[in-house]
């Protein structure tokens, strides 16, 4: 058990958490799938640092041993200086478990950097080829990709976005392929796949002639917990994509490098996306490190045909964050991790949906692999979302706390503003015991919760 205050008792003066989540209790240290206070009280992560980070569990010593052999030798360069060969390897190795289109990695220190990185790139892409009016990023409505100005404005979660609106670019959006909410009230198959030719129309009725990229996640996190588009979805997205000369942006910040059981979440389509922003996994939370992986026309174009792209960033490049991403990739690939990713998240499915559906709250359970999305409504038949001032997933992620597991409540699926789920994304290297005493948490959490708000 946790939550012992030893923070607010400390008057803590550390800013950054937002809304209801206000951190009291210190980290002590974590192994595994636990993270440990002060007090040596242990908590069952089962989302991996919110969203799946820690994918190789807490406390790794081959990491650490890593980090100190790097560390002895060289901890910092400019990246405009020097190259190194951990920075070749992991370039290399990046690009050989990508798509086979992308061959180009640039490295920056966050999820919103690399989308950044993206964003600009695109654009000055289409200006290298004489299209510099191509500028504008669409994205989804409930589609998250960073804090930053840029990646903000090509996000759609309405209550991140809300404080900031005067300063973001007013880029077009597109709705959420979530069936469960389908915008325009069809079903799948007879909606001819509505929501991925909504991306043509709106291409058309702003102009090709602006448009620089369009940006997704495979599979949605913060904002629709889990949400898998129908399989003809994304080669509609390339399709239309490639007539307007538009390029797709994949989104792999959660989904890449094995939480939804391939690789890359865009890998259950096949289809080749023109750049990859991906980060938290291939880390694992150890030390920081993100990336783009770029399509090999658009790498050349800078590389090799004479082109600058003016960007970077201080720590890009960083040669102990390297060392720490091959080490994590290698216990990755060694270990079969994707693989254990897909087979438990089978059973992690199927578990939930015995243990979990029968709750009058539980609308819809979602998502691929160890990414798993629990939906919460007020009315199972019409889907009423709860009025966001109950907090309800707030209410049941605290109580699931109190009882030793750590689950992710996010809001905001219906209209940006009202809608709760829980998001379930724990280390490949949990145990199916752990998957059901975690389940049976949240079920007795959802009990408890039901008898105030329902
Ligand atoms: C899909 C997605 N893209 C981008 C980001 C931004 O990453 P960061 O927080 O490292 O800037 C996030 C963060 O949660 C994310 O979920």
């Amino acid at each position: 058990m946790s939550g012992n205050g030893q923070a607010a008792k400390a008057k803590s003066r550390v800013m950054g958490a937002w809304g209801h989540l206000a951190p009291d209790t210190y980290c002590e240290r974590g192994e595994g799938v636990y993270l440990f206070d002060k007090e040596g009280n242990k908590t069952l992560d089962f989302t991996a640092g919110a969203l799946g980070v820690a994918c190789i569990g807490y406390g790794d010593q081959r990491v650490t041993q890593a980090v100190v052999e790097q560390m002895k030798k060289v901890s910092y360069f400019q990246r405009g200086f020097w190259l190194n060969e951990k920075l070749e390897e992991l370039a290399e190795r990046l690009t050989r478990l990508a798509p086979q289109n992308l061959k180009w990695c640039m490295f920056t220190g966050s999820g919103s950097a690399s989308t950044e990185t993206a964003i600009k790139l695109a654009h000055q892409y289409h200006l290298e080829r004489g299209k510099p009016e191509k500028h504008m990023v669409i994205g989804r409505w409930q589609g998250y990709h960073g804090m930053t100005l840029g990646a903000l404005s090509a996000s759609g979660m309405t209550n991140r976005r809300n404080k900031c609106n005067a300063i973001l670019f007013q880029w077009p959006k597109i709705a959420a392929p979530l069936c469960y909410h389908c915008s325009w009230k069809l079903s799948y198959p007879s909606c001819n796949i509505r929501c991925a030719w909504a991306l043509d129309e709106i291409i058309n009725q702003v102009g090709s002639r602006y448009v620089s990229a369009f940006i997704a996640e495979p599979i949605g996190a913060a904002a629709t917990a889990g949400m898998v588009p129908v399989p003809e979805y994304y080669p509609i997205i390339r399709e239309v994509c490639d007539k307007h000369d538009v390029l797709f942006i994949d989104d792999e910040v959660v989904c890449g490098f094995g939480r939804t059981g391939k690789w890359f979440g865009i890998n259950h389509w096949s289809v080749n996306p023109d750049i990859i922003v991906a980060a938290k996994l291939m880390h694992g939370g150890y030390t920081p490190l993100s990336t783009v992986i770029i399509d090999d026309r658009i790498g050349k174009l800078f590389m090799e045909e004479g082109a600058t792209f003016a960007h970077g960033f201080t720590m890009a490049n960083n040669p102990v964050s390297c060392a720490v991403c091959l080490t994590v990739l290698d216990i990755i690939e060694k270990e079969g991790l994707v693989e254990r990713s897909a087979r438990l998240g089978e059973y992690l499915h199927k578990r939930a949906r015995e243990k979990l559906s029968h709750h009058a709250t539980v609308g819809d359970i979602r998502g691929k692999g160890l990414l798993m999305g629990i939906e919460l409504v007020k009315n199972k038949e019409t889907k009423e979302p709860f009025d966001p001032a109950v907090i309800v997933a707030i209410r049941v992620h605290r109580i699931a706390r109190k009882k030793g597991i750590l689950v992710y409540p996010t809001m905001g699926v219906v209209e940006g503003v009202k809608g709760d789920h829980l998001l379930i994304s724990p280390a490949f290297v949990i145990t199916k015991d752990e998957i059901d005493f975690a389940l049976g948490v949240i079920d007795e959490a959802l009990t408890e919760v039901e008898k105030d708000v329902l």
